[in-house]
């Protein structure tokens, strides 16, 4: 049975909804995971009668979901649809707040969940409609935000500021999707449910660390959006500073979300500034064979944009675990292949008595093919005393039977309903995550000296890739 609730989709024709709220949430609906008094409104200036919102929905879910029409018939019964009419100020919410009161009796209570999948230029205009005209009055109510959370530190304090008077820190549910992704939940149990690897995770055992995630399309249909944002905003300010504060936290008292982000916020702390010295800048040309355009390629990207489309830039982290180990962040559209990892390479104290042996590595792939794998030295068999590199291969799909590998919307959707903040990032970690990538996104974008660096679409990075990241000990 469960609670009243509802969840207002606002945005629900833009691509968000359609490529992942409208499949996680007939998903979370197949596998029996929401309440039976759940109720979806779509809620958006796009004219549709209650039929084509049906349509739309389930035009974008997996059409081989087993017993596809069974389930979506069932499902369509949650959901409604709203056209705002952007002329008449407060009137469509008003309008919203009376579709969600004729799902309770009078004296219920009902929870209320409001995914802004909007431009964020109207989050706060938007939010303060909501507050205004739908907030529940009996029961729990909640805006669901997007990145990005402001454009620098000034502008994120203040939108916070201006979100603050009407939604409460507990009712801001802060969208960061990786974290709802299988193997970045998985990052805390492999630290802290495996001894072994919590006895090493610290400088004297770690020579550095890279976290990358690289991707092998470019901004092709979406260069406007893109260059006023550039990779730092687009993935480095958030997912991968996400990654390096689950990597990097002490352990914290719980995994109950206030513990959880405070431990993380306070490691993010710990985290100067990064450098321009310490930071190859990118930006792609077209492809060798001339199929695939350069960024600049794009109409809509202006002729001398220096906006990174690729980015690695060295973290480190200032207290007595992570002295000197640096954290090696890289970032990059138009690349040879898409692929997430964390790679952890441990310090050589073989002492030269053996040849030809490697970093010991610990490898957590976040995606593809979700793994850990663990690059260890073995003795060649056979006569002699020779080294060879051995891997230890964790890949889910063969070492899980039948591993039942959510979407992140799935999870972090879930959490929203049930009020879990967890896996949402708060406003102590986003603001010590601005603190470290402001000075720089303002160097690079103040200084009209420093050009992204050239590198071909499809390539593995700028010249010099190899050079900057060897310098840093990283072996490849
Ligand atoms: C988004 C970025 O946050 O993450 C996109 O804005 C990027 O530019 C996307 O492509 C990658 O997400 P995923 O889940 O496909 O790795």
């Amino acid at each position: 049975m469960g609670q009243n609730s509802v969840i207002v989709l606002l945005g629900a024709s833009g691509n968000l909804a359609a490529k992942k709220l409208y499949p996680a949430l007939f998903n979370l609906h197949r596998r029996g995971l929401l309440s039976d008094k759940l109720k979806i409104i779509g809620f958006d200036p796009t004219h549709m009668r209650h039929d084509d919102f049906v349509k739309h929905m389930k035009s974008c879910v997996d059409q081989s979901s087993p017993e596809l029409e069974d389930h979506f018939k069932a499902f369509s019964e949650r959901c409604s649809y709203i056209t705002i009419n952007q002329d008449a100020g407060d009137d469509s919410f008003v309008e919203l707040r009376e579709r969600m009161e004729s799902f309770i009796e009078r004296d219920e209570a009902q929870n209320r969940h409001f995914y802004m999948a909007l431009p964020p230029s109207i989050y706060v205009a938007v939010s303060e409609q909501l507050r205004r005209n739908c907030y529940s009055e009996k029961g729990d109510s909640q805006i669901i935000i997007e990145k990005p959370f402001g454009h620098d530190l000034e502008s994120s304090v203040e939108l916070h500021k201006k979100l603050e008077p009407n939604w409460k820190e507990s009712e801001i549910f802060r969208i960061d999707h990786y974290l709802g992704k299988e193997m970045v939940k998985n990052i805390l149990t492999l630290r802290f449910g495996n001894p072994m690897f919590g006895a090493l995770w610290d400088c004297n055992h770690i020579d550095n660390i890279q976290i990358s995630m690289t991707e092998d399309i470019g901004t092709e249909g979406r260069g406007g959006y893109f260059d006023d944002v550039g990779i730092i905003r687009d993935v480095m300010q958030n997912h991968l500073t996400q990654l390096m504060a689950l990597t990097t936290m002490e352990r914290p008292g719980s995994f109950a979300a206030e513990d959880l982000r405070q431990e993380k916020a306070r490691v993010l702390r710990l985290v100067p500034p990064l450098e321009t010295k310490h930071t190859l800048a990118g930006q792609f040309v077209k492809s060798g064979d001339g199929k695939h355009p350069g960024y600049k390629d794009d109409d809509d990207v202006p002729e001398d944009s220096r906006c990174a489309t690729f980015c690695t830039s060295v973290a480190y982290v200032k207290n007595a675990r992570w002295e000197g180990v640096p954290f090696i962040l890289k970032s990059g559209k138009a690349l040879s292949e898409s692929k997430t990892e964390i790679r952890i390479q441990l310090k050589d104290t073989t002492d030269a008595m053996l040849k030809d042996t490697n970093h010991n590595q610990l490898i957590i792939r976040i995606q593809p093919h979700e793994a850990v794998r663990l690059k260890m030295n073995a003795k060649q068999p056979g006569l002699g005393l020779r080294t060879v590199e051995t891997e230890l291969d964790l890949t889910y799909k063969q070492t899980v039977e039948d591993p039942d590998i959510p979407e992140a919307y799935e999870a972090l959707l879930l959490d929203a309903f049930k009020g879990d903040y967890s896996e949402s990032v708060s406003e102590q970690e986003l603001e010590a995550s601005w603190k470290i990538f402001t000075p720089l996104l303002h160097e690079l974008e103040g200084n009209k000296d420093i050009q992204p660096a050239p590198y071909v679409y499809g390539s593995e990075g700028p010249d010099g890739l190899e050079d900057f990241v060897a310098s840093y000990q990283f072996q490849k």
